[in-house]
């Protein structure tokens, strides 16, 4: 069983080895000359592997932290035979901080993102205002940022850190890209979505 506490020098010695095992799980993958697409909590991969196989000259990762849903959505990609798609098991911040400094992502996805709705937890949302800086410093001029969720207050806030932020702009004029429900989407009653682009 893990200690509650954990001595800094260990949690920072973990935080490089995984660091480096994503790096050598991506080392074959980039770069690549094709347009990358990707996609933060790809949950059970319904969205991803649908979109891969629509647009094949885009290369997707998926990331998420829980295994069991990236092994089911490895499944959908091999029954669906595609190969411009990989899942990996990641954390989001460390995942941008593996990939090498000229990445330049040219879409994400961020769908149904857990909202935790309670104040002391709003620290855990993925999306923040340092989390759009590495983004950006991970994404190419003019990328895309795709975000949707059904929580309300969720929507507002990620819509006012977005208008606030240096390196994104909300873009009300570009369509949504591709429609394919998530498992959320399925059991959400309403949802919002918003697109920002990389200045
Ligand atoms: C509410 S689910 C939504 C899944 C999927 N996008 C959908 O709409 O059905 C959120 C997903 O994000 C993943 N997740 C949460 N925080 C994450 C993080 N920091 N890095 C990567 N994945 C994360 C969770 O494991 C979970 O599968």
């Amino acid at each position: 069983m893990r200690p509650l506490f954990m001595p800094l020098e260990i949690a920072q010695a973990l935080t490089a080895s995984r660091l480096a095992e994503i790096r050598a799980q991506l080392s074959p993958l980039l770069p690549t000359a094709k347009p990358i697409t990707l996609e933060i909590g790809s949950g059970h991969g319904h969205f991803l592997t649908a979109y891969a196989a629509a647009q094949p000259e885009r290369f997707c990762i998926g990331i998420d932290l829980i295994g069991d849903r990236l092994d089911r959505s490895a499944r959908k990609s091999n029954r669906a035979k595609l190969s411009n798609i990989v899942w990996m098991h990641a954390e989001a911040t460390l995942f941008l901080e593996a990939l090498p400094a000229d990445t330049a992502l040219a879409e994400i996805f961020v769908l149904f993102s857990d909202p935790w709705p309670k104040r002391r937890h709003w620290k855990n949302r993925v999306i923040q205002p340092e989390f759009l800086s590495l983004l950006a410093s991970r994404a190419g001029q003019g990328a895309r940022l795709h975000f949707r969720t059904d929580h309300a207050p969720y929507f507002e806030q990620v819509h006012e850190i977005v208008n606030q932020h240096a390196s994104w702009k909300l873009d009300a004029e570009t369509a949504w890209p591709f429609e394919l429900p998530t498992v959320f989407q399925q059991r959400a009653e309403s949802h919002q979505s918003l697109i920002a682009k990389r200045t």
